[in-house]
């Protein structure tokens, strides 16, 4: 048996970084527990297949070539456009009837760019994505500053990972934080909005401590996409990114932002501080180590002191697709999860 029983959620996910994928660029990916390839074409659209070709099977993401608005396999040429459509078969005479009248040959997932990251909309039976990523302004606005990145990968799953923010009594335990800010939480749908406010403890870049109220409001749109806004010190939004790369294993980015400042002023100190803080021990570093060698106790005995963790998984249950096998194009594919 497994620790985690979860299956992967659907939802959107981080693919990539917008910055980190020129026009032209070919790379190879291996998350949901499929083999994908992400390219950007000539006229700069991201874009993500199922990465074996439907001719003899070759990696489309090791060593295909982007060509104008699609992607030559290395292994013979054919070329899928961004629709996993076939457009050419260089030495065939006739194109073969299996791809002839814009068929759908390979599975082509739902891709959009928003918030400077490429999002994928997976869904375990391909089905068409039932919201929208969420814009945060914040991003690339000409006031805050540009994205600081962290990336960790450990087994876990999106949802043991997002119920930490519901669980108000480790942060005694794990995160040493006295007291456990009041909270209010709303559900909506797919989405849930919560913002708690409390007294904290900063340290100033002088080493001089002080006592501040805090508010820290997060929202999570769907199982992927997650992101926290700090206030009280400098105003910080941070992008929670967990993309599974299986049902046992993640990756999680953190992307921060916070309002522009001069280089090395008492703000910009007073920033750096912050997001030190929610990686250090303090914050994700905490959590790692448990939610590696954790298991899900799908019937927890819980006590009147924990968060409403039962309701939290009330919510997230709804990103669960019912059991059945995956149909249509790229259902042979190898080591679905
Ligand atoms: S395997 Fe891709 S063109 Fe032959
Ligand atoms: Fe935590």
């Amino acid at each position: 048996m497994s620790r985690l029983p979860q299956s992967i959620p659907f939802g959107w996910f981080f693919v990539h970084y917008s910055d980190e994928l020129k026009a032209g660029d070919v790379v190879p990916l291996r998350y949901f527990g499929r083999d994908l390839v992400l390219f950007r074409t000539e006229s700069g659209a991201a874009k993500v297949l199922d990465a074996f070709c439907p001719h003899l099977g070759a990696h489309l993401g090791h060593g295909g070539k982007v060509a104008g608005e699609g992607i030559a396999c290395p292994f013979h040429g054919w070329q899928f456009n961004g629709a996993g459509q076939c457009t050419a078969v260089p030495y065939a005479k006739n194109m073969p009837p299996k791809v002839a009248g814009g068929r759908q040959v390979v599975h082509a997932y739902p891709t959009v760019e928003r918030n400077q990251v490429i999002w994928v909309w997976y869904h375990p039976h391909n089905a068409e994505p039932t919201f929208e990523v969420a814009h945060n302004p914040e991003v690339g606005a000409d006031d805050w500053a540009p994205l600081q990145k962290y990336q960790w990968r450990f087994a876990s799953n999106p949802q043991e990972i997002a119920e930490n923010g519901v669980d108000v009594a480790h942060f005694k335990f794990v995160h040493s934080m006295d007291e456990v800010p009041e909270g209010h939480t709303e559900y909506d749908g797919h989405v849930r909005r919560s913002s708690a406010e409390g007294q904290r403890t900063v340290t100033l870049p002088s080493g001089e401590t002080r006592q501040i109220v805090s508010r820290v409001e997060t929202v999570q749109n769907g199982a992927g996409q997650k992101w926290t806004r700090f206030f009280g010190t400098v105003e910080t939004q941070l992008q929670v990114l967990v993309t599974p790369i299986d049902a046992q294993e993640v990756e999680l980015r953190f992307a921060f932002t916070h309002l522009r400042f001069a280089e090395d002023s008492f703000e910009a100190k007073l920033a750096s501080g912050q997001i030190a803080s929610v990686t250090g021990q303090s914050g994700v570093a905490g959590d790692i180590p448990i939610w590696q060698h954790k298991i899900h106790r799908a019937d927890p005995i819980l006590c009147d002191g924990d968060g409403p963790i039962m309701r939290f998984r009330r919510y997230f249950s709804q990103f669960y697709a019912p059991v059945q096998p995956v149909s249509g194009i790229g259902s042979a594919r190898a080591g679905n999860a």
